[in-house]
Protein backbone atom coordinates (compact mmCIF):
# COMPACT_ATOMS: atom_id res chain seq x y z
CA UNK A 1 0.00 0.00 0.00
CA UNK A 2 1.38 3.20 -0.61
CA UNK A 3 1.86 5.69 1.77
CA UNK A 4 0.07 9.40 1.17
CA UNK A 5 2.74 11.05 3.14
CA UNK A 6 5.38 10.03 1.26
CA UNK A 7 3.81 11.34 -2.40
CA UNK A 8 5.51 14.61 -2.30
CA UNK A 9 3.33 17.45 -3.93
CA UNK A 10 5.70 18.69 -7.29
CA UNK A 11 7.18 21.94 -6.64
CA UNK A 12 5.28 22.68 -10.34
CA UNK A 13 5.17 20.24 -13.56
CA UNK A 14 6.98 22.63 -16.06
CA UNK A 15 5.30 23.06 -19.39
CA UNK A 16 6.84 21.98 -23.21
CA UNK A 17 10.11 20.63 -21.54
CA UNK A 18 11.24 19.24 -25.04
CA UNK A 19 9.84 22.42 -27.12
CA UNK A 20 12.30 24.67 -24.75
CA UNK A 21 15.06 21.76 -25.04
CA UNK A 22 14.97 22.09 -28.82
CA UNK A 23 14.06 26.09 -28.76
CA UNK A 24 17.20 26.81 -27.05
CA UNK A 25 19.24 24.63 -29.31
CA UNK A 26 21.88 23.09 -26.74
CA UNK A 27 25.30 23.79 -27.25
CA UNK A 28 28.00 21.67 -25.92
CA UNK A 29 29.67 23.66 -23.08
CA UNK A 30 27.18 26.49 -23.23
CA UNK A 31 25.85 28.38 -20.70
CA UNK A 32 22.22 29.14 -20.25
CA UNK A 33 19.94 31.85 -18.04
CA UNK A 34 16.71 30.48 -16.57
CA UNK A 35 15.38 33.45 -15.46
CA UNK A 36 12.31 31.93 -13.87
CA UNK A 37 13.84 29.15 -12.18
CA UNK A 38 10.50 27.88 -10.05
CA UNK A 39 10.58 24.27 -8.89
CA UNK A 40 13.88 23.90 -10.98
CA UNK A 41 11.86 21.37 -13.69
CA UNK A 42 13.26 23.21 -17.13
CA UNK A 43 16.68 23.99 -15.63
CA UNK A 44 17.07 20.21 -14.57
CA UNK A 45 15.73 18.61 -18.03
CA UNK A 46 18.68 21.38 -19.85
CA UNK A 47 21.40 20.01 -17.43
CA UNK A 48 20.55 16.37 -18.32
CA UNK A 49 19.87 17.05 -22.15
CA UNK A 50 23.24 17.94 -22.39
CA UNK A 51 25.91 17.01 -19.41
CA UNK A 52 28.25 19.60 -21.06
CA UNK A 53 26.07 22.73 -20.16
CA UNK A 54 25.75 25.13 -16.88
CA UNK A 55 22.51 26.62 -16.07
CA UNK A 56 22.29 30.02 -13.94
CA UNK A 57 19.14 29.59 -12.53
CA UNK A 58 16.71 32.92 -11.16
CA UNK A 59 13.96 33.76 -9.08
CA UNK A 60 12.70 36.30 -6.68
CA UNK A 61 10.52 33.73 -4.83
CA UNK A 62 12.65 32.76 -1.75
CA UNK A 63 10.77 29.61 -1.72
CA UNK A 64 11.71 28.42 -5.08
CA UNK A 65 15.61 29.09 -3.82
CA UNK A 66 15.34 27.38 -0.76
CA UNK A 67 13.98 24.28 -2.63
CA UNK A 68 16.60 24.66 -5.56
CA UNK A 69 18.94 23.54 -2.51
CA UNK A 70 18.17 20.08 -2.81
CA UNK A 71 19.86 20.20 -6.20
CA UNK A 72 23.39 21.26 -4.95
CA UNK A 73 25.23 17.97 -4.97
CA UNK A 74 23.65 16.80 -7.60
CA UNK A 75 24.39 19.35 -10.58
CA UNK A 76 27.65 20.99 -8.55
CA UNK A 77 28.74 24.08 -9.94
CA UNK A 78 26.94 23.16 -13.15
CA UNK A 79 23.76 25.12 -11.85
CA UNK A 80 24.25 28.58 -10.15
CA UNK A 81 21.57 29.94 -8.15
CA UNK A 82 20.90 33.57 -8.01
CA UNK A 83 17.76 35.28 -6.06
CA UNK A 84 16.51 38.40 -7.74
CA UNK A 85 13.70 39.96 -10.00
CA UNK A 86 14.44 39.64 -14.19
CA UNK A 87 13.12 42.77 -14.34
CA UNK A 88 16.42 43.56 -12.65
CA UNK A 89 18.51 41.53 -14.81
CA UNK A 90 21.08 43.92 -16.15
CA UNK A 91 21.95 45.07 -12.23
CA UNK A 92 22.08 40.87 -11.29
CA UNK A 93 24.18 40.04 -14.24
CA UNK A 94 27.26 43.00 -13.24
CA UNK A 95 26.63 41.79 -9.59
CA UNK A 96 27.15 38.29 -10.27
CA UNK A 97 29.76 38.70 -13.03
CA UNK A 98 28.12 36.75 -15.31
CA UNK A 99 28.94 36.53 -19.05
CA UNK A 100 26.81 36.53 -22.26
CA UNK A 101 24.38 33.60 -22.28
CA UNK A 102 24.02 30.96 -24.86
CA UNK A 103 20.29 30.58 -24.18
CA UNK A 104 17.98 32.44 -21.89
CA UNK A 105 14.53 31.03 -21.09
CA UNK A 106 11.44 32.80 -19.22
CA UNK A 107 8.44 30.37 -18.27
CA UNK A 108 6.29 33.98 -17.56
CA UNK A 109 3.33 33.52 -14.92
CA UNK A 110 3.16 31.71 -11.50
CA UNK A 111 4.31 28.39 -10.01
CA UNK A 112 2.05 25.60 -8.71
CA UNK A 113 3.74 26.07 -5.17
CA UNK A 114 2.29 29.81 -5.39
CA UNK A 115 -0.89 28.47 -6.45
CA UNK A 116 -1.28 25.75 -4.04
CA UNK A 117 0.87 26.87 -0.77
CA UNK A 118 0.92 30.52 -0.95
CA UNK A 119 -1.78 33.35 -0.14
CA UNK A 120 -4.23 34.84 -2.69
CA UNK A 121 -3.33 33.07 -6.16
CA UNK A 122 -6.33 30.55 -5.80
CA UNK A 123 -10.05 31.20 -5.91
CA UNK A 124 -10.21 27.37 -4.61
CA UNK A 125 -8.65 27.96 -1.22
CA UNK A 126 -9.19 30.26 1.86
CA UNK A 127 -6.35 32.40 2.04
CA UNK A 128 -5.38 35.97 2.66
CA UNK A 129 -5.67 38.04 -0.30
CA UNK A 130 -2.18 38.30 -1.12
CA UNK A 131 -0.81 37.47 -3.95
CA UNK A 132 3.03 38.91 -3.85
CA UNK A 133 5.43 36.67 -5.72
CA UNK A 134 8.19 37.96 -3.76
CA UNK A 135 7.21 39.32 -0.37
CA UNK A 136 10.73 41.34 -0.27
CA UNK A 137 10.01 43.21 -3.84
CA UNK A 138 6.59 44.01 -3.06
CA UNK A 139 4.54 45.78 0.00
CA UNK A 140 1.30 46.19 -1.43
CA UNK A 141 -1.16 43.16 -1.14
CA UNK A 142 -4.30 42.60 -3.69
CA UNK A 143 -6.13 43.30 -0.06
CA UNK A 144 -4.96 46.71 0.12
CA UNK A 145 -6.02 47.16 -3.15
CA UNK A 146 -9.62 46.08 -3.20
CA UNK A 147 -9.78 48.33 -0.22
CA UNK A 148 -8.17 51.29 -0.54
CA UNK A 149 -8.32 51.56 -4.81
CA UNK A 150 -10.53 53.97 -5.90
CA UNK A 151 -13.39 52.81 -8.24
CA UNK A 152 -11.55 54.60 -11.35
CA UNK A 153 -8.28 52.34 -10.30
CA UNK A 154 -10.61 48.91 -9.86
CA UNK A 155 -12.45 49.27 -12.83
CA UNK A 156 -8.75 50.10 -14.70
CA UNK A 157 -6.91 47.22 -13.20
CA UNK A 158 -9.67 44.34 -14.24
CA UNK A 159 -10.22 45.52 -17.49
CA UNK A 160 -6.57 46.29 -18.49
CA UNK A 161 -5.36 42.95 -16.91
CA UNK A 162 -8.43 40.88 -16.96
CA UNK A 163 -10.23 41.73 -19.84
CA UNK A 164 -13.14 41.41 -17.59
CA UNK A 165 -16.30 42.66 -19.20
CA UNK A 166 -18.08 42.64 -15.64
CA UNK A 167 -15.76 45.35 -14.97
CA UNK A 168 -18.45 47.96 -13.85
CA UNK A 169 -20.74 45.81 -12.26
CA UNK A 170 -18.14 44.56 -9.87
CA UNK A 171 -16.15 47.36 -8.42
CA UNK A 172 -19.54 48.86 -7.99
CA UNK A 173 -20.26 45.59 -5.81
CA UNK A 174 -16.82 45.79 -4.07
CA UNK A 175 -17.36 49.36 -3.18
CA UNK A 176 -20.38 48.75 -1.90
CA UNK A 177 -19.14 45.70 0.34
CA UNK A 178 -15.89 46.57 1.61
CA UNK A 179 -17.59 50.10 3.01
CA UNK A 180 -19.55 47.39 5.76
CA UNK A 181 -16.74 45.22 5.99
CA UNK A 182 -13.27 44.71 4.39
CA UNK A 183 -12.74 42.17 2.03
CA UNK A 184 -9.42 40.30 3.17
CA UNK A 185 -10.07 36.58 1.98
CA UNK A 186 -10.13 34.74 -1.83
CA UNK A 187 -13.34 33.48 -0.74
CA UNK A 188 -14.72 36.73 0.52
CA UNK A 189 -13.85 38.16 -2.82
CA UNK A 190 -15.00 34.83 -5.27
CA UNK A 191 -18.05 34.69 -3.20
CA UNK A 192 -18.78 38.48 -3.73
CA UNK A 193 -18.25 38.19 -7.42
CA UNK A 194 -19.47 35.51 -8.04
CA UNK A 195 -23.25 36.80 -6.09
CA UNK A 196 -22.45 39.81 -8.81
CA UNK A 197 -22.45 38.18 -11.59
CA UNK A 198 -23.29 34.75 -11.06
CA UNK A 199 -21.59 31.46 -11.47
CA UNK A 200 -21.70 28.31 -13.77
CA UNK A 201 -19.52 27.43 -16.48
CA UNK A 202 -16.24 25.74 -15.96
CA UNK A 203 -14.24 28.55 -15.07
CA UNK A 204 -14.90 30.15 -11.65
CA UNK A 205 -16.70 33.47 -12.32
CA UNK A 206 -13.49 35.23 -10.66
CA UNK A 207 -10.97 33.75 -12.57
CA UNK A 208 -10.39 37.07 -14.40
CA UNK A 209 -9.90 39.30 -11.86
CA UNK A 210 -7.92 37.50 -9.56
CA UNK A 211 -5.55 37.32 -12.87
CA UNK A 212 -5.79 41.04 -13.35
CA UNK A 213 -5.02 41.29 -9.42
CA UNK A 214 -1.95 39.37 -9.41
CA UNK A 215 -0.81 41.00 -13.03
CA UNK A 216 -0.76 44.67 -10.86
CA UNK A 217 0.50 43.19 -7.57
CA UNK A 218 3.52 42.18 -9.39
CA UNK A 219 3.82 44.23 -11.89
CA UNK A 220 4.06 41.30 -14.55
CA UNK A 221 3.78 43.43 -17.79
CA UNK A 222 6.48 46.02 -16.30
CA UNK A 223 8.57 43.16 -15.46
CA UNK A 224 8.30 41.72 -18.72
CA UNK A 225 8.68 44.59 -20.98
CA UNK A 226 12.13 45.30 -19.11
CA UNK A 227 13.61 42.48 -18.98
CA UNK A 228 13.21 41.78 -23.02
CA UNK A 229 15.83 44.29 -23.95
CA UNK A 230 18.31 43.33 -21.17
CA UNK A 231 17.72 39.62 -22.17
CA UNK A 232 18.36 40.36 -25.91
CA UNK A 233 21.58 42.32 -25.11
CA UNK A 234 23.18 39.55 -22.29
CA UNK A 235 22.92 36.96 -25.33
CA UNK A 236 26.08 35.80 -27.32
CA UNK A 237 25.87 35.77 -31.19
CA UNK A 238 23.77 32.95 -32.23
CA UNK A 239 22.06 32.66 -28.81
CA UNK A 240 18.76 32.44 -28.09
CA UNK A 241 15.75 33.82 -26.03
CA UNK A 242 12.76 31.22 -25.45
CA UNK A 243 9.94 32.77 -24.21
CA UNK A 244 6.66 30.60 -22.60
CA UNK A 245 3.42 33.01 -21.69
CA UNK A 246 0.28 32.09 -20.49
CA UNK A 247 -2.05 34.68 -21.55
CA UNK A 248 -2.19 37.39 -24.36
CA UNK A 249 -1.30 40.41 -22.74
CA UNK A 250 2.15 38.65 -22.00
CA UNK A 251 1.90 36.84 -25.14
CA UNK A 252 1.40 40.29 -26.95
CA UNK A 253 4.71 41.97 -25.61
CA UNK A 254 6.94 38.56 -26.71
CA UNK A 255 5.87 38.78 -30.10
CA UNK A 256 5.67 42.40 -30.87
CA UNK A 257 8.73 42.47 -29.22
CA UNK A 258 10.84 40.02 -31.47
CA UNK A 259 9.22 41.10 -34.72
CA UNK A 260 10.68 44.50 -33.66
CA UNK A 261 14.13 42.83 -33.19
CA UNK A 262 14.02 40.92 -36.29
CA UNK A 263 12.83 44.14 -38.28
CA UNK A 264 15.77 46.05 -36.81
CA UNK A 265 17.74 43.00 -38.12
CA UNK A 266 18.99 41.85 -34.59
CA UNK A 267 17.92 38.62 -35.40
CA UNK A 268 15.78 35.99 -36.51
CA UNK A 269 12.49 34.01 -35.51
CA UNK A 270 12.84 30.46 -36.06
CA UNK A 271 9.28 29.58 -35.74
CA UNK A 272 7.22 32.21 -36.79
CA UNK A 273 3.88 31.05 -35.16
CA UNK A 274 3.73 30.37 -31.66
CA UNK A 275 4.78 27.00 -30.38
CA UNK A 276 1.73 25.08 -28.20
CA UNK A 277 1.64 21.85 -26.14
CA UNK A 278 0.11 19.16 -27.50
CA UNK A 279 -3.18 16.96 -26.95
CA UNK A 280 -1.04 14.71 -25.13
CA UNK A 281 0.57 17.05 -22.75
CA UNK A 282 -2.32 18.80 -22.75
CA UNK A 283 -4.49 15.86 -21.29
CA UNK A 284 -1.96 15.35 -18.71
CA UNK A 285 -1.54 18.89 -17.34
CA UNK A 286 -4.08 21.03 -17.68
CA UNK A 287 -2.15 24.05 -17.12
CA UNK A 288 -0.49 23.36 -20.31
CA UNK A 289 -3.00 24.42 -22.62
CA UNK A 290 -2.78 28.47 -22.74
CA UNK A 291 1.04 28.12 -23.10
CA UNK A 292 2.87 30.03 -25.98
CA UNK A 293 6.17 29.51 -26.37
CA UNK A 294 8.56 31.69 -28.84
CA UNK A 295 11.43 32.02 -30.08
CA UNK A 296 14.44 34.73 -30.93
CA UNK A 297 17.72 34.33 -32.24
CA UNK A 298 20.06 36.86 -31.96
CA UNK A 299 22.56 37.75 -34.77
C1 LIG B 1 5.73 29.22 -14.13
S1 LIG B 1 6.87 29.29 -12.82
C2 LIG B 1 8.34 28.63 -13.51
C3 LIG B 1 8.45 27.16 -13.35
C4 LIG B 1 9.77 26.57 -13.80
N1 LIG B 1 10.00 26.79 -15.19
C5 LIG B 1 9.82 25.10 -13.46
O1 LIG B 1 10.08 24.30 -14.37
O2 LIG B 1 9.61 24.74 -12.31
C6 LIG B 1 7.27 30.98 -12.77
C7 LIG B 1 8.35 31.32 -11.75
O3 LIG B 1 8.84 32.60 -12.11
C8 LIG B 1 9.04 33.35 -10.96
N2 LIG B 1 8.95 34.77 -11.34
C9 LIG B 1 7.87 35.45 -11.78
N3 LIG B 1 8.19 36.73 -12.03
C10 LIG B 1 9.52 36.85 -11.74
C11 LIG B 1 10.43 37.94 -11.79
N4 LIG B 1 10.05 39.16 -12.18
N5 LIG B 1 11.72 37.70 -11.46
C12 LIG B 1 12.12 36.45 -11.06
N6 LIG B 1 11.30 35.40 -10.97
C13 LIG B 1 10.00 35.60 -11.31
C14 LIG B 1 7.95 32.92 -10.01
O4 LIG B 1 8.33 33.18 -8.68
C15 LIG B 1 7.86 31.43 -10.32
O5 LIG B 1 8.67 30.69 -9.47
Amino acid sequence: MQNEAMVEKPYHIPVLVNEVIEGLALKDNGVYLDVTFGGGGHSRALLEANKTIKVVGLDWDENAINNAEQYREQYGDRLQIIWGSFAHLYKLIRKHKLKKFDGILADFGTSHYQIFERHGFSVHRDTPLDMRMSLSHFKITAADIINYGTAEELREIFWTYGEERHTKKIVFAICEARKKKKITTTFALAKLIADTIGSGGRIHPATKVFQALRIFVNKELDNITAFLPVATDALASDGRLVCISFHSLEDRLVKQFFQEQVRNGMGTMPSKRSITATDEEISLNAASRSAKLRVFEKK
